[in-house]
């Protein structure tokens, strides 16, 4: 067993932690090898000030990645063991991974990895068919895999309690000017390589809209190409909101998301609940689970799309750190 990972396995497998969603596409993460441990850190600088002001965010999506970047390791057959926030005193370092027992790649690691490259967030109306049993079982249980769980809302009465939620927690959030200039200044009209292209957003938000869409300048609807009536709404939690229940919460997402993936299902996140509080609150009344909700999904079957850009490799990764 290798007791170290090397600068090419970190590269290796930062190409594939970078395709991990972070609110607006800031991919606020960075990477570095350090005494032939992997580190995972969220990049402070890149936090959102307005929309993510305690850094629940930038966590979620950190996790993620991580999730990742255990996956890819796992695929090259050199497995990682993981401790999240090693360093008490270095609170960015969100987890460190060494060389485990070296194993065959389970076919389930497989599968996921996999679909890294073919995740993207899919904001479109969905098609009206219903997500089948078996689909919503492998979601519930990607979760539970990842110490976290998911509520998926059933029955009209439900779902329109969340839409009232998320519907009350959207116009709380609109009212804030920096909010709203946060969320144009990271809407790209160009290739940029972070941001949210136009061509990814969702058809702006309209009054019989049961789901309130964040605006992330996507074309107006075609005449009857309104969202599906009967949206699969899916809530993500674990059993509290410490910085490493975030860490954990953001990889149970990359896990579900990525099984939605391989089943052929399309998603979009809907956090606007989870970020004001009294939202995030009523949100957790309203299941009756123990625990936080830490993002909530739509899930469905979605047309074709593409991934978003992402940062080149050179500037997530630290290499100032001294090593062995
Ligand atoms: C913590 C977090 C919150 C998010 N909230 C929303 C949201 O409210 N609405 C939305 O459309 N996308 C949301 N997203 C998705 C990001 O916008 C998306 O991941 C990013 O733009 C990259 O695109 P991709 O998912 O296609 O790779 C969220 C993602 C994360 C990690």
């Amino acid at each position: 067993m290798d007791a170290y990972y090397t600068l090419a396995q970190l590269r290796a497998a930062a190409a594939d932690a970078i395709r991990a969603p972070s609110l607006h596409n800031t991919q606020p993460w960075r990477f570095r090898l350090r005494d032939g441990g992997i580190e995972v850190l969220v990049d402070p600088s890149r936090r959102l000030p307005a929309t993510d002001p305690n850094g629940w965010g930038i966590r979620i999506a950190a996790g993620a990645a991580l999730f990742n970047l255990r996956l890819a390791l796992a695929a090259a057959e050199t497995p990682a063991a993981v401790r999240l926030r090693p360093y008490p005193a270095e609170p960015d370092v969100v987890a460190r991974l060494v060389p485990d027992r070296p194993r065959r790649c389970t076919p389930i690691e497989q599968a996921l990895y996999a679909a890294i490259p073919r995740r993207f967030s899919n904001r479109a109306p969905f098609q009206p068919d219903p997500v089948p049993a078996d689909a919503r079982w492998r979601l519930t249980e990607a979760a539970r895999a990842e110490e976290c769980w998911l509520e998926l809302l059933i029955g009209t009465s439900a779902v329109n309690a969340f839409a009232e939620i998320a519907r009350g927690a959207h116009h709380v959030l609109e009212r804030n000017p920096s909010y709203r200039a946060e969320r144009e200044r990271w809407v790209h009209h160009d290739e940029a390589p972070d941001g949210v292209p136009a061509t990814a957003g969702g058809p702006p938000f309209e009054p019989q809209d049961l789901l309130p869409a964040r605006a992330f300048g996507g074309r107006e609807r075609a005449p009857g190409r309104d969202f599906e009536p009967e949206p699969l709404v899916a809530v993500l939690g674990g059993p509290g909101n410490t910085a490493v229940d975030q860490v954990i919460a953001g990889q149970a997402l990359q896990r579900t998301l990525l099984t939605a993936t391989d089943a052929g299902l399309s998603v979009s996140m809907l956090s606007q609940p989870i970020e004001v509080p009294t939202a995030r609150e009523q949100l957790r009344l309203s299941l009756g689970r123990y625990g936080t909700p830490q993002m909530v999904m739509r899930v469905g079957y979605g047309q074709p799309g593409w991934p978003t850009p992402r940062r080149e490799i050179d500037e997530v990764l630290d290499l100032t750190v001294p090593q062995l």
